[in-house]
Protein backbone atom coordinates (compact mmCIF):
# COMPACT_ATOMS: atom_id res chain seq x y z
CA UNK A 1 0.00 0.00 0.00
CA UNK A 2 0.92 3.49 -0.89
CA UNK A 3 2.74 4.93 2.79
CA UNK A 4 0.75 7.67 3.05
CA UNK A 5 -2.73 5.62 2.27
CA UNK A 6 -1.68 3.18 5.06
CA UNK A 7 -1.36 6.47 7.79
CA UNK A 8 -4.58 7.45 6.88
CA UNK A 9 -5.81 3.84 6.75
CA UNK A 10 -4.05 4.11 10.79
CA UNK A 11 -6.03 6.85 11.76
CA UNK A 12 -8.82 5.90 10.48
CA UNK A 13 -9.43 2.49 11.78
CA UNK A 14 -8.20 4.09 15.27
CA UNK A 15 -11.50 6.39 14.91
CA UNK A 16 -13.52 4.08 13.91
CA UNK A 17 -12.27 1.46 16.86
CA UNK A 18 -13.00 4.53 19.12
CA UNK A 19 -9.43 5.44 20.24
CA UNK A 20 -11.23 8.90 21.14
CA UNK A 21 -10.02 9.35 24.93
CA UNK A 22 -7.06 10.70 26.56
CA UNK A 23 -4.18 9.30 26.27
CA UNK A 24 -0.88 9.01 28.50
CA UNK A 25 0.18 12.97 28.77
CA UNK A 26 3.45 11.91 26.84
CA UNK A 27 2.15 9.65 24.22
CA UNK A 28 1.11 6.34 24.14
CA UNK A 29 3.60 3.85 24.90
CA UNK A 30 3.19 1.70 21.68
CA UNK A 31 3.97 5.39 19.35
CA UNK A 32 7.35 6.19 21.87
CA UNK A 33 8.14 3.24 21.30
CA UNK A 34 8.11 3.15 17.83
CA UNK A 35 9.57 6.17 17.89
CA UNK A 36 12.54 4.92 19.80
CA UNK A 37 12.85 2.14 17.38
CA UNK A 38 13.28 4.61 14.46
CA UNK A 39 15.90 6.26 16.17
CA UNK A 40 17.88 3.40 16.97
CA UNK A 41 17.69 2.38 12.89
CA UNK A 42 18.04 5.16 11.57
CA UNK A 43 20.99 6.73 13.89
CA UNK A 44 21.85 4.03 16.36
CA UNK A 45 20.06 6.33 19.52
CA UNK A 46 18.89 3.90 21.92
CA UNK A 47 16.23 5.48 24.02
CA UNK A 48 13.88 4.33 25.76
CA UNK A 49 10.17 4.65 25.89
CA UNK A 50 10.32 6.88 29.62
CA UNK A 51 12.87 9.31 27.97
CA UNK A 52 10.65 10.53 24.37
CA UNK A 53 7.89 12.59 25.25
CA UNK A 54 5.05 13.19 22.20
CA UNK A 55 3.67 16.69 21.41
CA UNK A 56 1.96 18.63 19.07
CA UNK A 57 4.82 18.92 16.32
CA UNK A 58 8.29 19.38 16.95
CA UNK A 59 7.52 23.09 17.44
CA UNK A 60 5.95 22.04 20.61
CA UNK A 61 8.59 19.62 21.54
CA UNK A 62 11.31 22.63 21.26
CA UNK A 63 8.76 24.69 23.69
CA UNK A 64 9.05 22.10 25.78
CA UNK A 65 12.23 21.69 25.06
CA UNK A 66 13.51 25.65 26.06
CA UNK A 67 11.02 25.76 28.78
CA UNK A 68 12.13 23.78 30.93
CA UNK A 69 15.81 24.36 30.30
CA UNK A 70 16.21 27.78 30.39
CA UNK A 71 15.73 29.69 33.73
CA UNK A 72 15.67 33.99 33.17
CA UNK A 73 18.44 35.16 31.99
CA UNK A 74 20.05 32.17 30.33
CA UNK A 75 21.02 32.26 27.14
CA UNK A 76 20.60 29.98 24.08
CA UNK A 77 23.60 30.05 21.64
CA UNK A 78 21.48 30.51 17.96
CA UNK A 79 23.58 30.18 14.99
CA UNK A 80 21.63 32.13 12.05
CA UNK A 81 20.37 31.95 9.80
CA UNK A 82 17.87 30.60 12.07
CA UNK A 83 14.52 28.76 12.16
CA UNK A 84 11.46 31.90 13.14
CA UNK A 85 10.73 30.29 16.27
CA UNK A 86 13.65 29.69 18.08
CA UNK A 87 13.75 33.68 19.30
CA UNK A 88 10.53 33.90 20.16
CA UNK A 89 10.28 30.27 22.25
CA UNK A 90 13.94 30.89 24.14
CA UNK A 91 11.99 34.83 25.09
CA UNK A 92 9.16 33.08 25.89
CA UNK A 93 10.81 30.65 28.74
CA UNK A 94 12.60 33.24 29.86
CA UNK A 95 15.86 33.13 27.96
CA UNK A 96 18.60 35.10 25.95
CA UNK A 97 18.71 34.30 22.22
CA UNK A 98 22.99 35.23 21.50
CA UNK A 99 22.47 35.27 17.40
CA UNK A 100 25.60 34.43 16.26
CA UNK A 101 25.19 34.83 11.71
CA UNK A 102 27.00 33.40 9.47
CA UNK A 103 27.37 33.83 5.82
CA UNK A 104 27.56 32.12 2.50
CA UNK A 105 31.09 31.59 2.81
CA UNK A 106 30.80 29.39 5.84
CA UNK A 107 28.12 27.54 3.99
CA UNK A 108 25.77 28.82 6.64
CA UNK A 109 27.24 27.25 9.37
CA UNK A 110 28.23 28.11 12.64
CA UNK A 111 32.55 27.54 13.43
CA UNK A 112 34.06 26.42 16.85
CA UNK A 113 35.50 29.82 16.60
CA UNK A 114 32.51 31.73 16.69
CA UNK A 115 30.85 29.74 19.03
CA UNK A 116 33.51 30.18 21.40
CA UNK A 117 33.34 33.48 20.83
CA UNK A 118 29.41 33.86 21.61
CA UNK A 119 30.21 31.86 24.99
CA UNK A 120 29.81 33.71 28.09
CA UNK A 121 28.63 32.62 31.89
CA UNK A 122 25.55 32.72 30.97
CA UNK A 123 25.28 30.07 28.31
CA UNK A 124 23.13 27.30 28.75
CA UNK A 125 22.01 26.03 25.32
CA UNK A 126 23.33 25.30 22.26
CA UNK A 127 20.32 25.23 19.07
CA UNK A 128 21.62 23.08 16.02
CA UNK A 129 19.55 22.60 13.20
CA UNK A 130 20.62 20.43 10.45
CA UNK A 131 19.59 20.02 8.10
CA UNK A 132 18.69 23.94 8.26
CA UNK A 133 15.52 26.03 7.48
CA UNK A 134 16.16 28.21 5.98
CA UNK A 135 19.84 27.46 4.25
CA UNK A 136 19.31 23.61 3.74
CA UNK A 137 22.95 23.62 5.22
CA UNK A 138 23.69 20.40 6.46
CA UNK A 139 26.44 20.03 9.20
CA UNK A 140 28.93 16.86 8.32
CA UNK A 141 29.93 14.59 11.35
CA UNK A 142 33.66 16.44 11.26
CA UNK A 143 32.01 19.72 11.70
CA UNK A 144 29.46 18.16 14.43
CA UNK A 145 32.64 16.88 16.41
CA UNK A 146 33.99 20.12 16.97
CA UNK A 147 31.13 21.72 18.08
CA UNK A 148 30.08 19.38 20.03
CA UNK A 149 33.53 19.29 21.91
CA UNK A 150 33.14 22.95 23.13
CA UNK A 151 29.35 22.25 23.82
CA UNK A 152 30.49 18.97 26.13
CA UNK A 153 33.10 21.00 27.43
CA UNK A 154 31.32 24.13 28.28
CA UNK A 155 28.45 22.19 29.95
CA UNK A 156 26.24 23.30 27.33
CA UNK A 157 22.67 20.99 26.54
CA UNK A 158 22.62 20.81 22.63
CA UNK A 159 18.89 21.25 21.43
CA UNK A 160 19.05 19.71 18.24
CA UNK A 161 16.08 19.72 15.94
CA UNK A 162 16.30 17.39 13.28
CA UNK A 163 12.68 17.53 11.54
CA UNK A 164 14.00 17.55 8.12
CA UNK A 165 16.36 14.40 8.87
CA UNK A 166 15.11 12.32 5.97
CA UNK A 167 15.22 15.18 3.33
CA UNK A 168 18.97 15.08 2.27
CA UNK A 169 20.59 15.05 -0.91
CA UNK A 170 23.33 12.60 -1.17
CA UNK A 171 26.61 12.54 -0.65
CA UNK A 172 25.64 14.92 1.95
CA UNK A 173 24.35 12.39 5.50
CA UNK A 174 22.21 13.45 8.18
CA UNK A 175 23.77 13.05 11.37
CA UNK A 176 22.91 13.52 14.67
CA UNK A 177 24.96 15.20 16.84
CA UNK A 178 23.61 12.83 20.00
CA UNK A 179 24.75 9.63 17.98
CA UNK A 180 28.47 10.89 18.28
CA UNK A 181 30.17 9.90 21.55
CA UNK A 182 28.34 8.82 25.03
CA UNK A 183 29.48 12.54 26.18
CA UNK A 184 27.32 13.98 23.26
CA UNK A 185 24.34 11.72 23.83
CA UNK A 186 23.99 12.76 27.46
CA UNK A 187 24.10 16.49 26.29
CA UNK A 188 22.17 16.27 23.64
CA UNK A 189 18.22 16.81 23.28
CA UNK A 190 16.53 15.09 19.90
CA UNK A 191 13.83 17.45 18.65
CA UNK A 192 11.85 15.71 15.38
CA UNK A 193 8.33 14.72 14.56
CA UNK A 194 6.42 13.35 11.15
CA UNK A 195 5.85 16.77 9.56
CA UNK A 196 9.04 17.32 7.26
CA UNK A 197 10.25 13.45 6.72
CA UNK A 198 6.47 12.09 6.13
CA UNK A 199 4.52 15.11 4.43
CA UNK A 200 2.07 15.16 7.94
CA UNK A 201 2.26 19.15 8.80
CA UNK A 202 -1.27 18.94 9.78
CA UNK A 203 -1.72 16.02 11.75
CA UNK A 204 0.98 17.68 14.85
CA UNK A 205 2.81 14.97 15.92
CA UNK A 206 6.35 15.48 17.32
CA UNK A 207 8.85 14.49 20.07
CA UNK A 208 11.81 14.99 22.10
CA UNK A 209 14.14 12.57 23.53
CA UNK A 210 16.65 13.23 26.04
CA UNK A 211 18.38 10.56 28.18
CA UNK A 212 18.04 12.91 31.18
CA UNK A 213 15.13 11.64 33.12
CA UNK A 214 14.63 15.04 34.72
CA UNK A 215 14.08 16.34 31.15
CA UNK A 216 11.26 14.00 29.87
CA UNK A 217 9.34 14.40 33.66
CA UNK A 218 9.50 18.14 33.58
CA UNK A 219 7.90 18.22 29.28
CA UNK A 220 5.97 15.82 30.39
CA UNK A 221 4.71 17.86 33.45
CA UNK A 222 4.56 21.01 31.50
CA UNK A 223 2.46 19.64 28.25
CA UNK A 224 0.11 17.85 31.05
CA UNK A 225 -0.92 21.35 32.30
CA UNK A 226 -1.10 23.77 28.92
CA UNK A 227 -2.41 20.49 25.96
CA UNK A 228 -2.41 17.22 27.92
CA UNK A 229 -1.38 14.56 25.26
CA UNK A 230 -1.90 14.81 21.61
CA UNK A 231 -4.22 13.85 19.26
CA UNK A 232 -4.95 10.13 20.20
CA UNK A 233 -5.94 9.12 16.05
CA UNK A 234 -2.81 11.33 14.98
CA UNK A 235 -0.66 9.42 17.18
CA UNK A 236 -1.23 6.03 15.83
CA UNK A 237 -0.88 7.82 12.50
CA UNK A 238 2.40 8.29 13.44
CA UNK A 239 3.18 5.22 14.81
CA UNK A 240 2.61 3.55 11.31
CA UNK A 241 4.98 6.72 9.97
CA UNK A 242 7.64 5.78 12.09
CA UNK A 243 7.60 2.27 11.30
CA UNK A 244 8.03 2.54 7.37
CA UNK A 245 11.10 1.58 5.97
CA UNK A 246 13.24 4.47 4.43
CA UNK A 247 12.44 3.41 0.61
CA UNK A 248 8.85 4.63 1.64
CA UNK A 249 9.79 8.05 1.26
CA UNK A 250 12.34 7.88 -1.51
CA UNK A 251 9.76 9.19 -4.24
CA UNK A 252 8.87 12.34 -1.97
CA UNK A 253 12.97 12.65 -1.85
CA UNK A 254 12.99 11.93 -5.82
CA UNK A 255 10.20 15.05 -6.26
CA UNK A 256 12.28 17.57 -4.25
CA UNK A 257 15.91 16.49 -5.95
CA UNK A 258 14.19 17.02 -9.41
CA UNK A 259 12.32 20.48 -7.87
CA UNK A 260 16.22 21.73 -6.21
CA UNK A 261 18.10 20.53 -9.52
CA UNK A 262 15.17 23.40 -11.23
CA UNK A 263 15.61 26.25 -8.55
CA UNK A 264 19.40 26.05 -9.00
CA UNK A 265 19.08 26.03 -12.78
CA UNK A 266 16.55 28.82 -12.78
CA UNK A 267 19.08 31.26 -9.98
CA UNK A 268 22.51 30.37 -11.62
CA UNK A 269 20.42 32.41 -14.90
CA UNK A 270 20.87 35.82 -12.53
CA UNK A 271 23.13 37.93 -11.97
CA UNK A 272 24.35 39.23 -8.76
CA UNK A 273 21.70 36.69 -7.11
CA UNK A 274 23.93 33.73 -4.85
CA UNK A 275 22.48 30.55 -4.06
CA UNK A 276 24.12 28.18 -2.28
CA UNK A 277 22.95 24.58 -3.19
CA UNK A 278 21.13 23.26 -0.31
CA UNK A 279 22.34 20.15 1.01
CA UNK A 280 18.51 18.90 2.64
CA UNK A 281 15.28 19.87 3.16
CA UNK A 282 13.32 21.66 0.48
CA UNK A 283 14.09 25.89 0.37
CA UNK A 284 15.75 27.71 -1.82
CA UNK A 285 18.06 30.41 0.22
CA UNK A 286 19.13 33.26 -2.03
CA UNK A 287 21.72 35.86 -1.12
CA UNK A 288 20.37 39.27 -2.91
CA UNK A 289 22.87 42.06 -2.19
CA UNK A 290 24.07 42.22 -5.96
CA UNK A 291 20.50 42.15 -7.39
CA UNK A 292 19.01 45.25 -5.04
CA UNK A 293 19.97 47.94 -6.25
CA UNK A 294 18.43 46.92 -9.78
CA UNK A 295 15.13 47.36 -7.86
CA UNK A 296 16.67 50.25 -5.86
CA UNK A 297 15.98 48.81 -3.06
CA UNK A 298 17.96 48.33 0.09
CA UNK A 299 16.04 45.84 2.12
CA UNK A 300 14.48 42.34 0.83
CA UNK A 301 11.52 43.11 3.17
CA UNK A 302 10.61 45.62 0.24
CA UNK A 303 11.59 43.57 -2.39
CA UNK A 304 9.71 40.75 -1.14
CA UNK A 305 6.51 42.91 -0.73
CA UNK A 306 6.56 43.98 -4.40
CA UNK A 307 7.65 41.10 -5.97
CA UNK A 308 4.04 39.75 -4.19
CA UNK A 309 2.03 42.57 -5.56
CA UNK A 310 3.56 42.95 -8.92
CA UNK A 311 4.71 39.29 -9.59
CA UNK A 312 2.07 37.45 -7.90
CA UNK A 313 5.17 35.32 -6.13
CA UNK A 314 5.17 34.88 -2.68
CA UNK A 315 8.92 34.44 -0.79
CA UNK A 316 9.67 35.68 2.44
CA UNK A 317 12.75 38.16 3.49
CA UNK A 318 15.48 36.76 5.29
CA UNK A 319 15.07 39.79 8.42
CA UNK A 320 12.26 36.80 9.85
CA UNK A 321 15.36 34.02 9.77
CA UNK A 322 17.94 36.65 11.45
CA UNK A 323 19.76 37.02 7.33
CA UNK A 324 18.35 39.95 5.62
CA UNK A 325 19.93 40.19 3.01
CA UNK A 326 18.51 36.63 2.03
CA UNK A 327 15.22 35.53 0.77
CA UNK A 328 13.74 32.31 1.23
CA UNK A 329 11.26 29.98 -0.94
CA UNK A 330 9.99 26.15 -0.92
CA UNK A 331 10.19 24.11 -3.24
CA UNK A 332 7.88 21.56 -1.33
CA UNK A 333 5.07 22.73 -4.36
CA UNK A 334 3.72 21.22 -7.59
CA UNK A 335 6.51 20.91 -10.44
CA UNK A 336 4.36 23.65 -12.36
CA UNK A 337 3.99 25.60 -9.80
CA UNK A 338 7.32 25.92 -9.29
CA UNK A 339 8.10 26.09 -12.61
CA UNK A 340 6.02 29.01 -13.01
CA UNK A 341 7.16 30.62 -9.89
CA UNK A 342 10.89 30.34 -11.00
CA UNK A 343 10.52 32.08 -14.40
CA UNK A 344 8.46 35.19 -12.92
CA UNK A 345 11.45 35.35 -10.12
CA UNK A 346 14.08 35.42 -12.65
CA UNK A 347 12.02 37.76 -14.76
CA UNK A 348 12.34 39.70 -11.65
CA UNK A 349 15.58 39.50 -10.18
CA UNK A 350 16.86 40.26 -13.86
CA UNK A 351 15.04 43.29 -14.87
C1 LIG B 1 13.41 23.81 11.54
C2 LIG B 1 12.00 23.51 11.92
N1 LIG B 1 11.76 22.99 13.12
C3 LIG B 1 10.51 22.70 13.52
C4 LIG B 1 9.42 22.93 12.70
C5 LIG B 1 8.06 22.61 13.21
O1 LIG B 1 7.67 21.31 12.87
P1 LIG B 1 6.24 20.76 13.29
O2 LIG B 1 5.34 20.95 12.11
O3 LIG B 1 6.47 19.30 13.59
O4 LIG B 1 5.78 21.49 14.48
C6 LIG B 1 9.62 23.47 11.44
C7 LIG B 1 8.48 23.77 10.56
O5 LIG B 1 8.55 24.49 9.60
C8 LIG B 1 10.95 23.76 11.02
O6 LIG B 1 11.20 24.28 9.82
Amino acid sequence: MEPALAIRQAAAEAAMAGHSHYTQVSGTLALRQAVGRALLRDQGLAYTPDQIVISAGAKHALFNAFSCLLDPGDEAILPAPYWVSYPEQIKLAGGRAVVVPSSAEDGYKLTPAKLEQALGPKSRLLVLNSPNNPSGAVYTEQELRALVAIAVERDLTIVSDEVYQQVVYPPARHVSPASLSQAAFEATVVVSGVSKSYAMTGWRIGYLASPDPQLAKAASALQSQVTGNPTAVAQRAAEVAFGLPKEATAGQLAAFTRRRAAVLEACSAVAGARITPPDGAFYGFVDLEGCLQRWHETSTDAFCQRLLAEYGVAVVPGSAFGAPGAIRFSFAVADQVLAEALGRLVEALSR
